[in-house]
């Protein structure tokens, strides 16, 4: 199988797993307990968070609060936020943001918050002055994604924290970064020090799978949401996942050592376009004209249906997707896409192709193969 689905999940790199396998079977202690603490595996954890902290830039490990990935990330950003200050009532997102993020903003809605959820240009940026313009005395919170999963489309997060981080200090900006880490450099001293909450999840860097965090500037901005242990300074508690942790550490760490190799990446998926452009004249590529991530291509075919296209590409031994792994399951056009102002039909005629640092050109021919083939037979009917 040519695996061309990676904004849905990566594989586990090799170095990933040896990494993890003496935590599973043999440093299998609960860190918490004396025998762990014997063992060295809270010396091991505070390592690995220090080495995540170091790569995006955050002051301290502290800071990084370990979660099942970004789903729950973006849960306790988000509660978590509206628990610790209650008295704020409205919360500004956008309307193509990850269900993990709708959806808690809806849940949060139908309890009585304020919801603003900006619209996106045709290229699926949202505009700082819509953001501006929503910021009202009682926002409590700005969550705005860093890279649609969908698109590849990256919103101006660095510019939007800023504007408002100038205006409303007390107002907290997050960002759901999950497609981007390990994709595009995050610098949260930096580009990003306005950011307060910063998500991610490793399964989608070639990190295993159920573990992610959440980067939160300064702790007591969020109350947490779950309630037990105490560990993770009490924001997250629950016996800490040696092995998941230092799996998502050492995915990061050899995946910022390869950012170099987007270059290759992005050049593999500017041909991928180009070609099917050429050949499809109707095609037309989501976000093209803006910034996207280097891996990732949202092309609409005209008159093909994009459900048809992922199951004869997987027929012919190519993993693609339509818009995202959840929009394809639930069969409904992308949400993603009507905001962009896609009509219906064209949004159902779209696939998601997204390369990884492992993606060769050899990969990138095999697929151009197939659906060139599927679009020169669609033509000829
Ligand atoms: C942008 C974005 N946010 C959040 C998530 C949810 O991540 P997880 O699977 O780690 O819960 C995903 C996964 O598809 C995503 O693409």
């Amino acid at each position: 199988m040519i695996y061309l689905d990676n904004n849905a999940t990566t594989r586990v790199l090799d170095e990933v797993a040896d990494a993890m396998r003496p935590y599973l079977t043999e440093h299998f202690a609960n860190p918490a307990s004396a025998i762990g603490a014997f063992a060295g595996l809270p010396r091991a954890v505070a390592s690995a968070k220090t080495t995540m902290a170091r790569i995006l830039g955050a002051d301290n490990a502290d800071q990084l609060v370990v979660t099942s990935g970004a789903t729950e990330s973006n849960n306790l950003a988000i509660q978590g936020a509206a628990r610790a200050n209650p008295r704020r009532r409205h919360l500004i997102t956008s309307a193509v943001e990850h269900p993990s993020v709708l959806e808690v903003v809806s849940f949060l809605e139908s309890t009585g918050y304020r919801v603003t959820r900006l619209p996106v240009t045709a290229d699926g940026v949202v505009r700082p002055v819509d953001v501006q313009a929503a910021l009202s005395p009682d926002t409590l919170l700005v969550s705005l994604m860093l890279a649609n999963n969908e698109t590849g489309v990256i919103q101006p997060v660095g510019k939007i924290a800023r504007l408002v981080k100038d205006r409303h200090p007390a107002i907290l900006v997050h960002t759901d970064a999950t497609q981007a880490v390990g994709k595009i450099s995050i610098n949260l001293r930096d580009e990003f020090a306005s950011v307060d909450l910063l998500s991610f999840s490793a399964h989608k860097f070639h990190g295993p799978k159920g573990v992610g965090a959440l980067f939160v500037r300064d702790a007591i901005s969020i109350a947490p949401i779950l309630h037990g242990g105490g560990q993770q300074l009490g924001l997250r508690p629950g016996t800490e996942n040696p092995a998941a942790l230092i799996g998502m550490t050492t995915a990061l760490a050899a995946l910022t050592a390869q950012t170099g190799r987007y270059g290759a990446i992005e050049g593999l998926r500017n041909e991928i376009q180009r070609r099917i452009l050429t050949l499809h004249p109707g095609a037309f590529a989501l976000g093209a004209a803006v910034t996207r991530l280097p891996n990732t291509l949202s092309i609409c075919l005209p008159g093909m249906e994009g459900g048809d296209l992922v199951d004869r590409s997987a027929a012919a031994g190519i993993a693609i997707s339509t818009g995202s792994a959840c929009a394809h399951g639930a069969n409904k056009p992308s949400h993603v896409m009507l905001a962009m102002g896609l009509s219906h039909a064209h949004a159902d005629c779209c696939i998601r192709v997204s390369l990884s640092v492992e993606t060769t050109p050899r990969d990138a021919e095999a697929f151009l193969n197939v659906i060139g083939t599927l679009i020169i037979s669609n033509v000829a009917v």
